[in-house]
């Protein structure tokens, strides 16, 4: 029997998933960013703040590296660059050349492209060495990975030992009143400005959807711990929008 996922709301093969993903990216890249901005109302910068502030890169020259997984166009890492001191340096690891491309572009136009490298990996096997990095991150990018389970354990094994984890992820609001306007707001605003916007209603669509198929907090929480991830924690913002995430490798 062929094992099945959910691409949105569909039901599609595993092995499937990753190419419709890889799809949407490839049509959402260029806009991307503007997106996020409309879309959250640029609520996403302040969760982003949130992410950066838990991973904490030190303001000394310490060297701190970052592995910022499914990281898109380099948001969190210009942020955790933003935030460190001299000795701080992030990797982006992406499975999409577009997404990286636009993250690319940015860095050079900041003449950043020093302290932040981008490489193009799956999640599901990181090309980097066990226990290389002083923190790893995932922001709005573990719903899109086919195998959670193998991408958790990855982002596990190239933690370094007494390494953060830290995850930011839509959540489920649970706020009455808010939970019925955050739902009409999801299935109707947000395709509209994606096909006024980005001139295409569908990828966003599936974001939308895939937000409702996340696991719940604590059942997220549980998968974290199957991967090794010790002192598991997580916190919600925003009414249940999203839930940061944490796990250390101990
Ligand atoms: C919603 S975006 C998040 C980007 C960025 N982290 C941010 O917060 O702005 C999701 C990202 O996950 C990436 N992605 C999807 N599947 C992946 C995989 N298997 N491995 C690595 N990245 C993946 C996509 O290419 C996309 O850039």
């Amino acid at each position: 029997m062929r094992d099945n996922t959910h691409f949105g709301f569909r039901e599609v093969p595993l092995g499937e998933k990753q190419a419709l993903v890889d799809d949407v990216f490839h049509k959402v890249a260029q806009r991307y960013d503007l997106m996020n901005d409309l879309m959250s109302a640029g609520l996403h910068r302040a969760w982003k703040d949130a992410l950066v502030t838990a991973i904490n890169p030190p303001k000394s020259e310490r060297e701190f590296t970052l592995l910022d997984v499914a990281g898109g166009t380099g948001d969190i890492s210009f942020r955790t660059i933003a935030a460190g001191g001299p000795g701080t340096r992030a990797t982006v690891a992406d499975i999409n050349a577009d997404m990286l491309g636009v993250g690319h572009e940015r860095a050079y136009a900041q003449a950043l492209d020093d302290v932040v490298t981008f490489v193009d990996a799956n999640a599901e096997a990181l090309p980097f060495p066990d226990k290389s990095f002083d923190a790893v991150s995932i922001a709005f990018g573990i719903r899109n990975v086919p195998r959670i389970d193998v991408a958790l354990k990855e982002m596990h094994r190239v933690l370094r030992l007494g390494g953060r984890f830290l995850c930011l992820e839509f959540s489920n609001v649970d706020v009455p009143g808010l939970d019925a306007l955050y739902e009409l707001y999801s299935f109707n605003v947000v395709p509209a400005l994606g096909r006024v916007v980005a001139g295409d209603a569908e990828p966003y669509r599936y974001l939308v959807e895939s937000i409702r198929r996340f696991p719940r907090p604590n059942a997220f929480a549980d998968m974290m711990r199957a991967a090794g991830f010790a002192r598991v924690s997580h916190r919600v913002m925003s009414g249940g929008i999203v839930a940061l995430h944490s796990g250390w490798r101990l």
